[in-house]
């Protein structure tokens, strides 16, 4: 069992000495434990080409990146081998590091796991033999602990855009921690009460990948998704049926108020399109494929519109 920490703070600071708290529990229980430094990648933006879906969708393949020169390869190997994951960053902006943003958009649509799937049934029913498809360890269940530090409580979208890292690959997120008021390098040492959290959530992830998935618990704040545990819900269309959306997983549902109570309740049929599910993560797909991928009947008029924007405002590049 291969449990790999990311830290996405400073070297040998409060993340870091979180996520080995957790690789240190990880290990009493058995397993294979290895860090990997963000902060010491060089990770390019996706640039939006879409090369990887074109080549999962079009072509059964890999869906690999094209962008070349980085180190995502890299990365990208470390998660493919691990079994679990303990996932910290510093809070940055009330979010997590734009580094892991970067990272969550490189493994998004490529590594999604009903894209590589429809991939390998391209594959499968076209009979393609040549050329690599899917890496079969894109399917294998995993389990992931997320911990976000922060120097105040300027922390509301901290965890539920670290969970976002874990969707497109079906982790299993099966806690989540926020330490908050840890500002100094090193801070999070005189706070036993964290280390010791810390500590608990890497002995769940190694003990959760004993069991099958199915019987895997979830052990941090209950939240108030159920499917999810995500304490962001948003108010969107006022005069539907379901007007509240978690901000995570995507489930529609109501949202009730009662004093000092609130309660998230999710409409059954919207169960299957919630964004942790398979089902959803399929529906996905049709959905894009009917919408917003399907060409436009006028498609042939597209070079003439365009026209009045390609000379509109051009600019020069800065010069390297
Ligand atoms: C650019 C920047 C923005 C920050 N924004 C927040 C914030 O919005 N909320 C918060 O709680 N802490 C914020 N912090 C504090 C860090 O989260 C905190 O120092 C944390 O311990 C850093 O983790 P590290 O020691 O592992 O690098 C910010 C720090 C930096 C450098």
């Amino acid at each position: 069992m291969k449990i790999l920490g990311i830290s996405c703070g400073r070297k040998m600071s409060n993340t870091e000495i979180l996520v080995k708290e957790a690789l240190m529990g990880a290990q009493e229980r058995g397993a294979d434990v290895e860090l990997v430094r963000l902060q010491d990648l060089n990770l390019k933006p996706c640039t939006g080409c879409n090369a990887c879906v074109i080549d999962l969708f079009e072509k059964g393949g890999a869906g690999n990146c094209i962008l070349k020169n980085d180190d995502f390869p890299f990365i990208d190997e470390k998660i493919m081998e691990c079994d679990g994951l303990i996932l910290g960053s510093p809070i940055y902006e009330k979010t997590p590091s734009g580094q892991l943003k970067v990272l969550n958009d490189r493994m998004g649509p490529s590594h999604d796991i009903a894209f590589r799937m429809i991939a390998k049934k391209i594959r499968e029913e076209r009979g393609i033999t040549t050329g690599q498809g899917p890496d079969e360890r894109s399917f294998k269940p995993r389990a992931a602990s997320l911990i976000a530090v922060g120097g105040s409580e300027w922390d509301t979208l901290a965890l539920p855009m670290m969970h976002l890292f874990s969707l497109s690959m079906q982790m299993n997120v099966v806690d989540k921690m926020l330490v908050n008021w840890v500002g100094l390098p090193g801070a999070v040492v005189f706070k036993e009460d964290a280390l010791e959290r810390a500590r608990q959530s890497g002995r769940h992830v190694a003990d959760t990948l004993k069991k099958p998935m199915e019987e895997a618990k979830y052990i941090g704040e209950p939240g108030i998704c159920p499917l999810c545990h995500s304490k962001l819900v948003e108010i969107r269309d006022v005069n539907s049926n379901y007007p509240a959306i978690c901000g995570i997983c995507g489930v529609k549902g109501t949202l009730q108020v009662s004093g000092n109570k609130v309660t998230f309740e999710i409409a059954e049929e919207e169960i299957p399109h919630s964004h942790v599910m398979i089902s959803g993560k399929f529906a996905h797909v049709d959905e894009l494929k009917q919408v917003s991928l399907k060409p436009n009947p006028k498609i042939h008029e597209l070079p003439e519109r365009l026209k009045k924007y390609q000379s509109y405002l051009t600019y020069s590049k800065p010069e390297r």
